[in-house]
């Protein structure tokens, strides 16, 4: 790997205006940070903190007011059709067409990418089976629960076999029950691919459990704590859970916890 691989976010701020009012909204203040490729990293932080415009950024559907966002060396706002097959992402809302079959939906994206029909229904079958949905290949999203609905959009977004899988609070509006299993079918479906995953939310404890690193941002977005996981021991756990509530709540970064130029090396 060289050091442009990975995701590198420099310096990055962001600043809407309002339409009428032209009022500013600092949505990013200053953030810094990069991801390795394969690291399975959560970004936790309030509701309005700047996850989804961070997101925008690197998706390429929106650009910085100033900074500098970087996936493998390219700038994703710059360079948006490269990343077409390299990125997938999956939102709250499952966007699937509802004209289209659970099959067809996931087809979709292997279509667009160019898969002769024969391949587009092999892999869409394959990734449906392996999230589970087998015998519903054919029913159309309606017929389908939320958690199943969630579970194509993850195999649509799986089947593309993407380099980067975003995922924008994708689990927390499903029932705690059906949530828990798909976070788990998530984790261990990106880890076997080696996707590096970027999974923003504001939940602390889905945080936990997805992440091998949680980044911790401050409203407006910024670095607070950047945590690997595997440096924790168990016992600690409850402790660091209670430091990282702390700290979102006040809004600043907390003394316990090694400042994110410490804690990234
Ligand atoms: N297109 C936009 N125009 C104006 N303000 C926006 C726009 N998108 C987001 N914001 C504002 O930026 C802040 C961060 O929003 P968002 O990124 O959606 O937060 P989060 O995803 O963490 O809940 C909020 O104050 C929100 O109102
Ligand atoms: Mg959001």
């Amino acid at each position: 790997m060289t050091p442009s691989d990975g995701i590198v976010v420099e310096r990055v701020r962001k600043v809407f205006h309002q339409a009428g009012t032209g009022e500013a909204v600092v949505a990013i203040d200053r953030l810094d940070f990069r991801i390795s490729r394969g690291e399975m990293v959560a970004i936790v932080g309030q509701t309005g903190c700047g996850k989804s415009t961070l997101l925008n950024l690197l998706i390429g559907l929106d650009r910085p007011s100033e900074g500098r966002v970087a996936i493998d060396g390219r700038t994703p706002y710059d360079d948006f059709h490269h990343f077409r097959g390299h990125l997938a992402a999956v939102f709250q809302q499952d966007r699937l067409l509802p004209w289209r079959t659970a099959l067809d939906n996931v087809r979709l994206g292997l279509e667009l990418l160019g898969y002769g029909p024969a391949e587009q229904i092999e892999r869409a079958r394959r990734w449906l089976d392996r999230l589970g949905l087998g015998p519903f290949v054919g029913a159309f999203p309606h017929e389908l629960s939320g958690g199943m609905r969630q579970r194509v959009a993850l195999a649509r977004a799986f089947a593309i076999q993407p380099e980067l899988l975003l995922a924008d609070e994708a689990f927390g509006h499903l029932d705690e029950v059906t949530a828990a299993s798909l976070r788990q079918t998530f984790v261990e479906l990106a880890r076997r691919e080696g996707n590096t995953a970027v999974l923003v939310t504001h939940q602390l404890e889905e945080a936990i459990e997805l992440g091998d690193r949680i980044l911790v941002f401050g409203k407006p977005a910024r670095l607070l704590a950047d945590i690997h996981l595997e440096r924790w021991r168990p016992a600690e756990l409850l402790r660091l859970r209670t430091v990282i509530q702390r700290m979102i709540h006040a809004n600043e970064p907390a003394p316990e916890l090694a400042p994110p130029e410490e804690a990234s090396r």
